[in-house]
């Protein structure tokens, strides 16, 4: 299986932070967002890992990282996308990378606390579709939300007004080959990008889509606030000494 991070976009909403620099190279708590999500993939057994970036500060990446030594990794891969054409345009540019395998996609800001290896095994089981991670939330209005009924999912509405429960979609995402085939039939939603929930709903209307329900915390880093607490948990993370 391998692992697709996506770290483009100009986070907008982080203004003046990222005026000057990409939104995955600012700091939660002592490093930068990037390193967090690249250690949730190596930490699930994830080796091949591509990193989707964007915007003006691209080569930074390369600077930062270079072939990821620090993460016990031989090498890492580099895509870059054009303009902003959202989630589900960077991923369908990781194609040639999938070579046609099973894959783990995690955006670049999203933070969590455990290990994600017990998902990442039951997928590789999974006879085909995709898998996603939920967590409960005090403010679903700001993520996919998703209605759930046992163990199934019936829907996902992206940022709705009035949301049908408090489960968010996190981040993490994973699919089989025929994830690049939905994409192409994509149309840009009402904020002009691909949107994740649009392949994640085709799924669940063939009826492939598993989800269970993330162990642990899940921070994004969207916004100030978001960026705030996630520093603040990985913090107490530190000085528990968990990692
Ligand atoms: C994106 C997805 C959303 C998901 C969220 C998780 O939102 O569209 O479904 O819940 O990431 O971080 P965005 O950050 O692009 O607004």
């Amino acid at each position: 299986m391998k692992g697709i991070i996506l770290a483009g976009g100009l986070g907008k909403r982080l203004e003046p932070l990222t005026r000057i620099t990409n939104k995955h190279l600012l700091p939660v708590y002592d490093r930068p967002i990037i390193y967090y999500p690249i250690q949730t993939l190596v930490d699930a057994g994830i080796k091949d890992i591509l990193i989707v970036t964007g915007g003006n500060h691209a080569g930074e990446f390369l600077r930062l990282l270079g072939n990821g030594e620090e993460f016990g990794l031989k090498h890492i891969n580099y895509t870059y996308q054009k303009g902003e054409g959202g989630i589900a345009e960077a991923l369908g540019l990781a194609k040639h990378f999938s070579d046609n395998d099973k894959i783990i996609v995690i955006l670049g800001d999203n933070i969590i606390e455990k290990s994600i290896r017990k998902y990442v095994d039951d997928f590789i089981k999974q006879p085909k579709g995709a898998k996603i991670l939920l967590k409960e939330v005090d403010d679903p209005k700001r993520f996919g939300v998703a209605e759930v009924k046992g163990n199934k999912i019936l829907s996902i509405v992206e940022k709705p007004k009035n949301p049908k429960s408090k489960y968010a979609v996190t981040g993490i995402y994973m699919f089989d080959a025929r994830v690049f085939d939905i994409i192409k039939t994509l149309k840009p939603s009402d904020r002009g990008e691909l949107e994740i929930t649009d392949v994640n709903n085709d799924y669940i209307s063939r009826g492939e889509m598993t989800f269970d329900v993330l162990d642990g915390w899940w921070s994004d880093c969207g916004t100030h606030e978001s960026l705030l607490n996630a520093s603040n948990l990985i913090k107490q993370l530190r000085v528990v000494g968990q990692v």
